[in-house]
């Protein structure tokens, strides 16, 4: 049986797991019509980091305004939509709410099926919209929550074989942009700041020869704060831009072995690259140089910036292999703030 019997294989995503409000109208699980992304970004950023409540009331405001501005940039009826999928997990247990409490509404109102999404296969998903996703395939995740290497044997099956042991990549980088005084999220600019500077004080690079493929990167939060900590006692100077490309140096090192290796042992036909941190141009470059150089018979797929940080379009694009595969849900669905691919 098949799920889409409309015209156009159109869904309605919504996606508040953290802190973007987003909804999108996807067609054929491969096309955007929009992807309409209200962050919340400058709200938190006095306070260093995302603050539950606030993200919450926020979505509140947001998540109507979005729904009635994507249908319009659309321009879809919800009588030509086929399902609404929504992110029930992971993420702040209040702001999900928001999005279900929404999704279910617009569902119920409209008629139409309930699609839950795990936010995680969203990311990966996200680059369906890039290349037709051809498996087995190999994705590393990294976001300000996850740093995992999944392997998808086929479409809409997840194995983690690896993960972080503390904290994730994009919270070390958040981390080590607060101890330079660096506005949240600070990836980005510890980005810009690396390319300007050189491996100088060599970091730690934690695990990189053990034979797993986990990763631990709060040895390397640690050897960056005390490093700063002790030359402020000194007085000794600084000097930032290679604070900053030592510290990213590290964590691509890894993050670029590890995922090679892995997929050297499994028998992959593609590399997905997904989640915030793959915005990061280092990580880009340097995946794509070791992929050519070692992975010849490898593709790698890199989504554009604009879908590698949270948005609804990638829910869709995995609500649309969920649906497929006869995975609804009914209004008694729940957020599930710790979803894990285990719990799927
Ligand atoms: O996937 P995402 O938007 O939200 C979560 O699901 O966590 O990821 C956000 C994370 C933040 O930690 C942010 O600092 C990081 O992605 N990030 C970056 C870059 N752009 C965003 N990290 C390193 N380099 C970047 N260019
Ligand atoms: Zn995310």
């Amino acid at each position: 049986m098949t799920f889409f019997k409309k015209e156009r294989k159109l869904l309605v995503a919504i996606e508040s797991s953290c802190d973007e409000t987003s909804v999108a109208i996807v067609e054929d699980g491969d096309s955007i019509l929009t992807n309409i992304v209200a962050s919340q970004v400058n709200s938190h950023r006095r306070f260093g980091g995302v603050v539950p409540e606030v993200a919450s009331r926020h979505h509140v405001e947001e998540v109507t305004l979005c729904i009635e501005e994507a249908l319009t940039e659309a321009q879809v009826t919800p009588d030509e939509l086929s399902g609404v999928a929504v992110t029930y997990g992971p993420g702040l247990v209040g702001a999900l709410l928001i999005g279900l409490s929404a999704a279910k509404a617009f569902a119920w109102a409209h008629n139409l099926p309930l699609i839950p999404v795990n936010h995680m296969a969203g990311h990966i998903y996200a680059a369906n919209f890039v290349e037709p996703l051809q498996f087995p395939l190999m994705a590393l995740l990294v976001s300000g929550g996850h740093t995992e290497l999944v392997y998808m044997k086929e479409t809409g099956s997840f194995e983690i074989i690896g993960e972080m042991r503390d904290d994730a990549a994009g919270e070390a980088y958040d981390k080590v942009g607060r101890v330079l005084g660096l506005p949240y999220p600070s990836g980005k600019e510890i980005d810009r700041l690396a390319h300007q500077g050189q491996d100088t004080y060599h970091f730690p690079r934690a695990m990189i020869k053990e034979p797993n493929y986990d990763f631990s990167f709060s040895g390397l939060k640690s050897a960056f704060i005390n490093t700063v900590h002790n030359a402020q006692q000194r007085e000794e100077p600084l000097v930032i831009e290679d604070l900053a490309a030592s510290f990213q140096a590290s964590v691509i090192d890894v993050l670029v072995a590890k995922t090679i290796r892995a997929c050297q042992n499994y028998p992959i036909k593609q590399l997905v690259l997904a989640g915030g941190v793959a915005a990061n141009q280092g990580l880009r470059e340097r995946l794509n140089q070791a992929v050519e150089k070692e992975l010849s018979e490898v593709q790698l797929i890199v989504p554009p910036l604009r879908l590698c940080g949270d948005n609804a379009a990638m829910i869709g694009a995995a609500g649309f292999v969920e649906a497929e595969k006869g995975h609804l849900a009914d209004f008694t669905l729940n957020a599930t703030p710790s979803l894990t691919f285990m719990t799927l």
